[in-house]
């Protein structure tokens, strides 16, 4: 059985932290669900950390299912989140559609939003229509060439009162969480003691409900930039680059393959031949 979005509430109601980590693929899936992560985000930062494009912006709802797929078959027990794309929900009748390809489609249990009192009627619809809706407010890298940057979100008196509101609508609106993204720890505690919802922070400090990172970042996957709200808690390229040098290395000696990685034939075959 899969976690639900009950399950997610409890956690809030009995104080449990609630971790969360995005995936993009079957083995990096089976890893995080294995671990034990409730929540996975199928995160449309796939397209910076897995496509390499310079942002989230040109991610297609089509790379986000063949994605989310992916991440479902991997998985047995998290609850999955598709990360609805840029424009793939500008208006109520568009982000049902696609909204609803996530769960179709994608087999996802839940998608996700950025945007607060702008998107607050287009989710209350996708909720009515029984799908679970994650918000997003802060930083919302879909918006970034508004935001003129990866900036902290809500540091002046308007601005934060503006994420406050943003919250409030969302979470009347029917969402089951939200994150908050790159906003200063105490507003992102003051946002989480005001909501029933849980609030999953990522640079919001650590009073959240929950954390979200991007799993390229905690394990050391994505050379270009490591967020300052990231902990590596590993380096896989650098054990995949050692590990590739290795097999480089031997092929040239000629001691790989031996014949434990070979397959033999009948001398009396090979001699008929
Ligand atoms: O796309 C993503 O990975 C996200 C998380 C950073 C919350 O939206």
């Amino acid at each position: 059985m899969r976690v639900s979005i009950n399950d997610i509430q409890g956690m809030k109601e009995k104080g449990k932290k609630i971790p969360m980590l995005t995936a993009y693929d079957y083995a990096t899936a089976k890893a995080v669900d294995e671990a034990g992560v409730p929540l996975i985000l199928v995160g449309d930062s796939l397209g910076m950390v897995i496509l390499g494009y310079e942002s989230t912006t040109p991610v297609t709802i089509e790379e986000m299912l063949h994605h989310t797929r992916a991440v479902v078959r991997g998985s047995n027990r998290a609850l999955i989140i598709g990360d609805m794309p840029f424009m793939t929900y500008y208006h109520t009748d568009l982000a049902l559609e696609n909204a609803a390809r996530f769960i179709q489609e994608g087999e996802a249990q839940a998608v996700k939003v950025e945007g607060g009192e702008r998107v607050a009627d287009i989710v209350r619809k996708i909720v009515e229509w029984g799908i679970p809706v994650m918000g997003h407010i802060g930083l919302t890298p879909q918006s970034i060439l508004a935001l003129g940057g990866y900036k902290v979100q809500g540091k002046t008196p308007d601005t934060a009162k503006k994420l406050l509101n943003d919250a409030r609508a969302l979470e009347e609106a029917g969402v089951f969480s939200i994150v908050l993204e790159v906003v200063p720890g105490p507003l992102a505690h003051l946002i989480t003691q005001r909501l029933t919802v849980p609030t999953i922070g990522i640079g919001a400090g650590s009073f959240c409900d929950g954390q979200v990172q991007v799993i390229s970042d905690i394990l050391g996957l994505f050379p270009d930039f490591v967020p300052k709200h990231a902990r590596q808690y590993a380096n896989i390229l650098e054990v995949m680059k050692n590990a590739i040098k290795s097999y480089i290395s031997e092929v040239s000696q000629g001691t790989f393959p031996t014949p434990s990685q070979s397959f033999p034939l009948d001398e009396e075959i090979l001699s008929g031949l």
